[in-house]
């Protein structure tokens, strides 16, 4: 079982389901006609539980994965794909919902490995008569920006939680002196070289000293929301639609992630939006 979040796991969830019920409303009017196939592909599907809070305030909610099954009105997706890289947790949620009548894949795999064969799976001719929701939902870093350059100009529309707070700036120490293995996780993560990287976070001024003139390298304020924008630029080079974010925030009020929505379609995008502003309104 999958333990981690405050009161955001809800709210992504509930953002998530509620996309997908307008999704598949709109969707049930126009994929007889056209011939469409509707697959819901989630890349990091957990056990198809998670625990929230600790001792006498824990609390066992259920899952995306299991969430998105339940949905049958007005109709369900024709297939579902789940990618679960952890071997117990793939195999809780293929037991949990094994009595399900519906056409179901637990793949026990790395999701970047899965989202670039959905990308070239989406560019074949067979390819051409799916349209895909995808839910991207990491705890961490593990989402490479090659995997997802796979999806450009495709038919899916994907939320994608990003670790702005809880990952990018924790690797982006304050002095600049990044470690050999954060900057190439950085590098893997925004799809970017090391020398953009630092340029985008970084400010390098000339001080003078007792001793003569020194370069001193400073961390850019507010490098959370910064990492956010600079995600968000990345994304609209894939996609032509990029929501603005749903920003999760733990109890400190401390920005941990974003939480944006990509899609080719303007009103998939138009939806998304009018979603996401009321979870940040509240
Ligand atoms: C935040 S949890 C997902 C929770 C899930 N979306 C839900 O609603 O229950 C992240 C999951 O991703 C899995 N994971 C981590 N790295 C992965 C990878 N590279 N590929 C696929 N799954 C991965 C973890 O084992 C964990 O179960």
């Amino acid at each position: 079982m999958n333990e981690f979040g405050g009161k955001w796991t809800d709210a992504k969830i509930e953002i998530l389901v509620e996309y997908a019920s307008a999704y598949l409303i709109i969707m049930n009017k126009y994929a007889n006609r056209f011939g469409w196939n509707l697959l819901y592909f989630d890349g990091f599907a957990g056990s198809g539980y998670i625990t929230k809070g600790s001792n006498e305030n824990k609390k066992v909610i259920l899952g995306a994965a299991k969430r998105i099954l339940a949905i049958d009105e007005p109709r369900s997706f024709d297939e579902y794909y789940f990618v679960e890289k952890d071997t117990h947790n793939a195999q809780e949620l293929k037991g949990s919902i094994s009595s399900i009548n519906k056409k179901v894949y637990v793949v026990n795999e790395d999701c970047n490995a899965k989202i670039s064969s959905m990308g070239r799976f989406l560019k074949s001719p067979k390819g051409k008569n799916w349209k895909i929701l995808a839910y991207i939902d990491p705890c961490g870093m593990q989402l490479n920006w090659n995997s997802l350059t796979s999806l450009k100009e495709s038919n899916v529309d994907a939320w994608i939680l990003v670790p702005t707070g809880m990952g990018v700036n924790r690797l982006l120490k304050k002095d600049g002196k990044i470690s050999e293995s954060w900057i190439k996780k950085l590098e893997t993560f925004l799809g970017m070289s090391r020398l953009d990287i630092l340029n985008n976070f970084y400010n390098q001024t000339d001080v003078f000293t007792l001793f003569g003139e020194e370069k001193v390298t400073t961390k850019t304020e507010r490098a959370v929301e910064k990492s956010a924008e600079l995600y968000m630029n990345r994304l609209s080079e894939l996609f032509k639609y990029v929501t603005e974010p749903y920003v999760l925030k733990n109890s400190s009020n401390s920005i941990m992630f974003h939480f944006f929505m990509v899609s080719n379609n303007k009103n998939a995008v138009k939806i998304a939006n009018e979603i996401t502003n009321k979870y940040n309104n509240k």
